[in-house]
């Protein structure tokens, strides 16, 4: 078992554990009684996971808002079904809300917990790796708009994660390489992260993929750890992403518009922002950021774990374009970019020219 504390700020007020190890689930109000005085629960999660691993959360003191599966649910609607829940069961202040299930879940879940009563505590329990690496730490919370992906939303830290890897044992392979696109990210900015520990993480991914790919419990562990304390000490030192955090959208300029473009329904996020990442290795390229090298260092670990690196259709790039533009990226109307200027490192960069931004789309 390994536990990473994430600090918000200085009086450690919104502080939480994110406890990683296999079984959980099966203790999981034992660890959450810890964390709250909730007396009532409502677990929030959807079609797919309820029949894998609700029963799990059954209790008396606990009822379920199941909500359809897929990202195209992650709507102000379905919020909605969230919150007139809550209201039926009479919720109460004092008492909680679990997320049970993949980011998706998570993200409107704690968007829910952030504005019932004006807020009540809220738990975090990811059953997808890209959950369990990034979405359920730093509690950002949304759902999508029509005109843009993660529009409306607050920000919401927990009060506790349980990652139980044990449920990664019935993620399919899409959805394991969709996480793995998100670990991988972490390799490409973890200089920026300010993180005391060094965890080498391009050496080690370019070294062992075989390694991760056959999902060794205690490798798990030990990389959803290293994700979790690179997150958490972005997220410690920028809650808000008023600067800093902004790095951990490296590649999510171009994964967002992708996502938007195709309605949320051709690619997972994952494999949107491992397009977005090409693309924008491709782009500092061309802008002379980086070097020939390093272009192809990157592209080959991407490739080395046969994560989705390309379209296969031509957008048309107006409409591309206007889709970055409706980013929350957007500054002084032009498009903002996670651009890699070294291995490990990354700048904040925009004013870049409309042609540069769409000739590798
Ligand atoms: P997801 O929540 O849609 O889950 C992917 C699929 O896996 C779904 O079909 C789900 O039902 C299924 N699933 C979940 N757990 C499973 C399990 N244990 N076994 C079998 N199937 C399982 O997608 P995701 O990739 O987890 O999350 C993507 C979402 O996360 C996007 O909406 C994205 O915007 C958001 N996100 C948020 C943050 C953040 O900081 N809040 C960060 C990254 C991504
Ligand atoms: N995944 C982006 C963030 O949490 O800031």
């Amino acid at each position: 078992m390994k536990t990473v504390e994430v600090k918000i700020n200085a009086q450690n007020e919104k502080s939480y554990p994110i406890i990683i190890a296999q079984g959980l689930l099966d203790n999981a109000y034992d660890y959450i009684s810890r964390y709250t005085g909730a007396k009532k629960f409502l677990v929030v999660t959807n079609t797919t996971v309820n029949d894998l691993y609700g029963e799990k959360l059954n209790n008396t003191a606990s009822e379920f808002c199941i909500l359809p599966d897929g990202e195209m649910y992650k709507s102000m609607e379905y919020l909605n079904k969230i919150l007139d829940k809550a209201m039926e069961i009479k919720l109460e202040r004092k008492d909680a809300i679990i997320a049970l299930g993949g980011g998706v879940i998570g993200d409107m879940a704690g968007f829910a917990a952030s504005i019932y009563r004006r807020g009540v505590d809220f738990i975090q329990i990811p059953t997808t790796l890209l959950a369990q690496v990034d979405s359920s730490v730093g509690g950002k919370t949304a759902v999508n708009h029509t005109l843009g992906k993660n529009m409306i939303g607050t920000f919401y830290q927990p009060k506790l994660v349980l990652s139980d890897i044990n449920t990664l044992k019935t993620l399919d392979e899409r959805q394991f390489k969709t996480g793995l696109s998100e670990v991988i990210k972490y390799a490409f900015i973890e200089k920026n992260c300010g993180c005391e520990q060094d965890f080498k993480l391009l050496e080690f991914l370019r070294d062992f993929k075989n390694y991760i790919k056959s999902k060794n419990p205690d490798m798990l562990i030990n990389l959803i750890t290293a994700c979790c304390k690179l997150k958490s000490s972005v997220v410690n030192q920028d809650e808000k992403e008023n600067g800093l955090r902004a790095i951990l959208n490296f590649g999510h300029t171009y994964a967002h518009a992708i996502e938007n473009i195709t309605n949320y329904q051709k690619y997972t996020h994952g494999e949107a922002v491992s397009i977005g990442m090409k693309l924008i290795f491709e782009l500092a390229l061309s802008l002379g950021k980086i070097d020939k090298a390093y272009r192809d260092k990157a592209v080959s670990i991407l490739n080395a774990y046969n994560l989705v690196t390309e379209l296969d259709f031509n957008p048309d790039k107006e409409i591309f374009y206007n889709s970055m533009l409706s980013d929350k990226k957007v500054s002084n109307g032009g498009v903002v970019f996670v651009m890699p200027v070294a291995p490990k490192k990354v700048e904040i960069t925009n004013n870049i020219d409309k042609k540069l931004i769409l000739q590798g789309i």
